[in-house]
Order: C-alpha cells, then structure tokens, then sequence
C-alpha cells in the first residue's frame, strides 16, 4: 500500500513522519512518499531525530507542488500511490484576506487535482478540511457534520470549496475536519505562547471564542487508525481532542504546564487576562464556538482512541521542551 503525504513538513505531515516511523501503519505493506512543495527546515529536521529516539524517521522530501495536476499525475503513476494524505493547505487565515487568488488555488482547486487522480486511479483521498467552515451562525452546543456551513472568511470559504470539489470529483474520500491544530512543529499557539509567557509581564488572551484544541499527533494517528480500519466508510468526519475551551483557558494551561515541567523559566510570572475579541482587531470574524461534534467518527471508527485535550498538551510540551 503506497501512501502519499502532501504538506509534509507541516504541523500534521510531521507527525505522520514521526508515526510512519515508529510503526503505526496500517497494515506490514505500508509504503509512505513524504512530499512539499519546499523542503524541510534544519529546526524541523533535528526535532523529527529527536522526537523518534532511536527510530529510523524519514526526513526526506520528494518535491511535489500540488496545484500542478502534470506533476501530481506523474507522480501517483510513477509512485503507484494507492492512497493520498493530503496534509497541505493554505493555512494563514488573516492573509488568505488578501491572497485570495492563492487561497483558493491550494485550498480548493489542489484538492480537486489530486481527488480527480485518485478517481482515475480508483484510490483514496484523506483531506483535511477545518472548523472555519462554520462560523457565521453562532451555534452554542458542538457543531455536527450537517450542520449549515457559514464561513465568514476567504480561508473558511476556500477551504469549503475545496470539500465541495472533493465531493463532487466522485473519489473515494474522507474528509477530516479539525480544529485549533497544533504541534511540537511550526508555528503554533502552543509555541507562540511558550515564547510570550517567558518573556513578557503579562499577556491578554481572548475568552470569547471557544473551540477544542487538538494535538497534530493525534489526529495524525486517527488518519492511520481509519487507514487500517477503512472498509469503504467514505464522507465526512470531526475530529478533534476531547473536551472545549478559550483562548484565554488554552494559554493559561500552557503556562501552567510548562511550569511544572521546566519551572527555571518562570512563566507563571507572567500575568494573562481575559478579554474580548474586538480588543484585537483582525480581517478575520472567527467562529466564536465551533467545538466539534465528534459522535460520527466515534460510532463508525470505534476503535479510535481520542485523548482529552490537557493530556495531548503535557505530551506536547514535554516533547517540546
Ligand atoms: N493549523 C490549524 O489550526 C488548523 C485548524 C483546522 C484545520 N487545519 C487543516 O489541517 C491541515 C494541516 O494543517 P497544518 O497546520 O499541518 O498546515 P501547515 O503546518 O501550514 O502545513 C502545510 C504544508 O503545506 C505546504 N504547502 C504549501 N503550498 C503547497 C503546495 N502548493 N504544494 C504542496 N505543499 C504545499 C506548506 O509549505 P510552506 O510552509 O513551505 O508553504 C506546509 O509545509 C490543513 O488542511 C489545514 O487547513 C489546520
């Protein structure tokens, strides 16, 4: 079984480096092909070694930009990819305003290239899709995959027509849509906050905008979990950590945490405050509750195990730092 991961030197597409290599495949024949469009940072490299311990990680990069349907045709030929994990987006929701054009290229016309591949080939698609297609109903109980979409930017929007055009090529797919993702890769909050909290007073986090964050590594294990378990349940599906919370809570946690794993940085001594959305003035409206529902992907996978989301965030952290 040839598995193609698009994006991988992402968040996600690391952490489904780290999983290849410490054997979480799914099934003995499993053969991943890590692509980019750029090849790995030295940061993300050395990370990778570090995280697998003594396991033989692949950190290479096969070149692959995924709006180019010439190159993603000749490699699942040449590759005889049987399935593609497509980890790659565009995901810089404020600049995706002004960039829509691009936006729209990586978020709903590459998916489309690589679901008309795999139609053509009789493959599976993993697309990963995100929470922003909710946003512009202010729901306040988990959101449902059902559920009216409303997105209330162009990176919601893109991202939206990019499971549109999934649906419609008439490939076999499952589309995962997540939340709130982050990892011991890249930028993230997590990461963002590690730096602010040991080196500034005090800090305002936003309280009104609730959601669940989920550990890559996990939804990263979910993906091999549904590749092993597959039997044709194809559509789409929520995942997320267990569990809701702020902005404001998640930093919070994230100070707490860290202290107690490394207290020599002192980030308790940082004060963070509650405040509102409107105190930072984005292009963006962002969903103001989009937990997700995760009922569906628990009765059809059952044997997915989804960790709540405080643990997943110690795991991190100590792998962090
Ligand atoms: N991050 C979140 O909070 C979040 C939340 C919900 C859903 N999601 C979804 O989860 C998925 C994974 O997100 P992530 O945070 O892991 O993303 P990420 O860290 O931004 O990684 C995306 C990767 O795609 C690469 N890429 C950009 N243009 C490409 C192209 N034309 N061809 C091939 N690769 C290209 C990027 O390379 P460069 O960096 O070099 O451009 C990057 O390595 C995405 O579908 C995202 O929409 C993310």
């Amino acid at each position: 079984m040839n598995i193609l991961v698009t994006g991988a030197n992402g968040q996600l597409g690391n952490e489904m480096r780290l999983l290849a290599a410490t054997g979480s495949c799914p099934g003995p024949d499993a053969r991943f092909i890590f692509t980019d469009i750029n090849q790995a940072s030295e940061e993300a490299v050395a990370m990778l070694r570090r995280l697998a311990g003594g396991a033989a990680v692949d950190t290479s990069t096969r070149a692959l930009d995924i709006t180019d349907p010439d190159a993603v045709h000749a490699m699942v030929v040449e590759e005889a990819v049987d399935i593609i994990v497509n980890c790659a987006a565009f995901t810089n929701v404020d600049a995706a305003e002004t960039q829509a054009e691009l936006a729209e290229r990586l978020n709903a016309r590459a998916p489309e290239i690589l679901a008309c591949e795999m139609r053509r080939s009789g493959g599976l698609l993993v697309h990963i899709s995100t929470d922003y297609v909710f946003g512009g109903e202010r729901f306040n109980t988990p959101c449902g995959e059902d559920l009216p979409l409303s997105p209330t930017g162009v990176y919601g929007l893109t991202k939206l027509h990019g499971e549109q055009a999934v649906l419609a090529s008439g490939c076999r797919s499952v589309i995962l849509r997540t939340a709130w993702l982050y990892s011991e890769f890249g930028k993230n909050f997590v990461r963002t906050m590690l730096n602010l909290t040991a080196s500034r007073p005090q800090l305002n986090v936003v309280f009104d905008q609730c959601g669940t964050p989920t550990y890559a590594g996990d939804l990263a294990a979910a993906i091999l979990g549904i590749l092993s378990d597959f039997r044709e349940r194809t559509g789409i599906y929520h995942f997320s950590n267990e569990g809701v919370c702020s902005w404001f809570d998640f930093a919070k946690s994230i100070a707490r945490e860290a202290d107690a794993i490394r207290p020599e940085d002192r980030r308790l001594g940082c004060e963070i405050r509650p405040c509102h959305s409107d105190e930072f003035p984005s292009p963006v409206r962002r969903p103001a509750y989009s937990v997700l529902d995760k009922t569906r992907i628990k009765q059809t996978f059952p044997s997915l195990t989804i960790p709540y989301w405080t643990d997943s965030l110690r795991k991190c952290l100590k792998n962090i730092l």
